[in-house]
């Protein structure tokens, strides 16, 4: 059992409160990524759990163990950084069984784990190099074999692909994700990418500000966020929000602060007369038939497998990302609607989900 359990955790540095009481519960062999925005906690988190970083409040339990108060190398987990620090004077092979070495353990045993990781990692032709001979995914890949000759328990992950160009980070995202597939050790991924969260994790928990805004899996957060951070945070191009008041009854409408009215698909059970944030996202705009709202394009990017559409609508921006090519120039006038069942509705004044 090598689960990971964070019961009510705090940071404090001195009188500045971090992080404030989070609770994460993760399973064995589970890929959990940490996501949030700059400064919300996320390295801090990630640091308590490898021990790095004293723990103001709570217990973290790793594979049903207290750790508390062990120290990091007791943990029984591996953490690869945002820049490797492997070292340069050594070999691929030296850097990746230094650990090992450390230890205590025999050279037959380093070889073979060495061995064994480079493998996986497709590093064998490398063995021999030194780190400034590789590219930086072959780093990356360095720095992933040293964890893993170490057999942890758990892996943390803080960014560790933000260094590199956007094609490489592609690439080595199906590759950390295939070796999860093959190792099905633990994972504790920290990234502000929300792209990384949602095609890797098995698990995203959405960090703003010390706190928890939502844990679940990548489609249930995007599905159904539960508040309009969480909306807004994952989802690219980002979610559209327009503020309002439901009427109607029977066949609801947004009636944005201008006055204008839109009809909608449907509205949540008694928010008649509501004040809302009313979301909707941009794969979810359509045309409209005569008589609906009336937008303005203003940006035309066709991205050769769809387009995105920047529409002024009252004085709010909004996203339309179409699938089909449509001869659309800025400045002409379209209808739209947002007749979809996949709306989202936010109280305005708590921002939670109704
Ligand atoms: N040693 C420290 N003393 C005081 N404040 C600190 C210390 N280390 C971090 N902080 C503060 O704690 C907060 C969380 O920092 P943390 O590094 O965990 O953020 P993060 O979510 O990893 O951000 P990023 O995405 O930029 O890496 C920040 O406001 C930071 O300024
Ligand atoms: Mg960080």
């Amino acid at each position: 059992m090598s689960g990971l359990t964070i019961k009510n955790v705090r940071k404090s540095y001195g009188a500045v409160n971090i992080i404030h009481g989070v609770d994460v519960d993760i399973s064995d062999g589970e890929f959990v990524i940490l996501v949030g925005p700059s400064g919300c906690g996320k390295s801090t988190l990630l640091r308590m759990i490898a021990g790095l970083e004293d723990i103001t409040g709570g217990q973290i339990s790793i594979g049903g163990r207290v750790v508390n108060d062990l120290p990091p190398k007791d943990r029984d987990i591996a953490m690869v950084f945002q820049n490797y620090a492997l070292y340069p004077q050594m070999t691929v092979a030296q850097n990746m069984g230094f650990a090992l070495q450390l230890a205590g353990a025999k050279r037959a045993e380093i070889d073979e784990k060495v061995g064994e990781a480079a493998k996986i990692l497709g590093l064998q032709p490398l063995l021999d190099r030194k780190p400034a001979q590789l590219s930086g995914g072959q780093r990356q890949r360095v720095a992933m074999g040293r964890a893993i000759v170490r057999d942890p328990k758990v892996f943390l992950f803080d960014e560790p692909l933000s260094n590199l160009d956007a094609k490489l980070r592609v690439k080595m995202r199906a590759e950390i994700k295939a070796l999860h597939q093959r190792l099905k050790t633990t994972i504790v991924y920290v990234t502000h990418d929300q792209i990384e969260a949602m095609t890797m994790a098995d698990k995203i928990v959405v960090l703003q500000g010390g706190k928890v805004e939502q844990v679940g899996s990548p489609l249930e957060l995007y599905d159904r966020p539960k508040n309009v951070f969480v909306a807004g945070f994952l989802g690219s191009p980002a979610m559209n929000f327009l503020e309002g008041r439901i009427t109607g009854g029977a066949s609801p409408a947004l009636v944005l602060p201008t006055g204008t009215g839109i009809e909608l698909a449907s509205a949540p059970a008694q928010s008649d007369g509501r004040e809302v944030v009313l979301g909707i996202r941009p794969e979810d705009l359509s045309f409209g038939s005569e008589g609906s709202v009336t937008a303005t394009v203003t940006v035309v990017e066709p991205t050769g497998s769809e387009t995105h559409v920047a529409l002024e609508l009252e004085g709010k921006e909004l996203t339309w990302v179409m699938r089909e090519r449509a001869e659309l120039t800025p400045g002409q006038k379209i209808q739209l609607s947002l007749k979809t069942p996949n709306l989202h509705f936010f109280d305005k004044a708590s921002q939670q989900r109704l």
